[in-house]
């Protein structure tokens, strides 16, 4: 009896380390699902210096035909020719619920840098009208909850 008391509290004490030691040599092996975590924390808290105008959004107009609507679509939808071609599955961005979690930071650092089947937009934009185009990306969510900032 006396004896199985002195083991049976070593094993509790023992017990907690191994699944702690799994744990630890485990977690690179097994990598989140794939979501935008790379992007560094500087980019997602950059602010957005460029206010969302008519004239912002009539820049990006221009950008957004020719470098992003044959995969979004015209409307953003996701539904452009090339992403049907190439079976891409990409977010609808008319339903407002889609961006309303990302910063204008995000948006930005998505556009420029690209993420998996979506490629970079790179230099070929100027800074500006990077966020011109984070700017013309939200205003195609039908209703605009963000835009206005109205407490909920
Ligand atoms: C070749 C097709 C293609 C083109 C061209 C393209 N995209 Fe994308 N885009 C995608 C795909 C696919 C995703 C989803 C990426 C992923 O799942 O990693 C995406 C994701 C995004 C996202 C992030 C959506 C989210 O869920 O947060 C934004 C914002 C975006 N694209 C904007 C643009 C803009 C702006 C352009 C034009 C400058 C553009 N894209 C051009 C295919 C494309």
């Amino acid at each position: 009896m006396s004896r199985f008391t002195l083991v049976l509290p070593a094993l509790f004490l023992f017990a907690p380390v191994l699944p702690a030691q799994q744990a630890a040599t485990s977690t690179p092996a097994t990598p989140k699902a794939p979501t935008y975590a790379a992007i560094p924390v500087e980019a997602v808290r950059t602010p957005n210096p460029v206010k969302s105008s008519p004239e912002s959004l009539a820049r990006a107009k221009r950008w957004w035909t020719l470098d992003c609507a044959m995969c979004h679509g015209k409307d953003g939808n996701g539904k452009g020719e090339t992403a049907q071609d190439m079976k891409l599955t990409i977010a609808d961005f008319t339903d407002d619920a889609t961006l309303k979690d990302r910063t204008d930071g995000e948006i930005f650092y998505i556009i420029k840098n690209g993420h998996q089947d979506m490629p970079p937009e790179g230099p070929r934009v100027k800074t500006e009208e990077n966020w011109d185009l984070v700017n013309y990306v939200r205003s195609l969510a039908k209703t605009k909850p963000a835009a206005d900032q109205k407490p909920q």
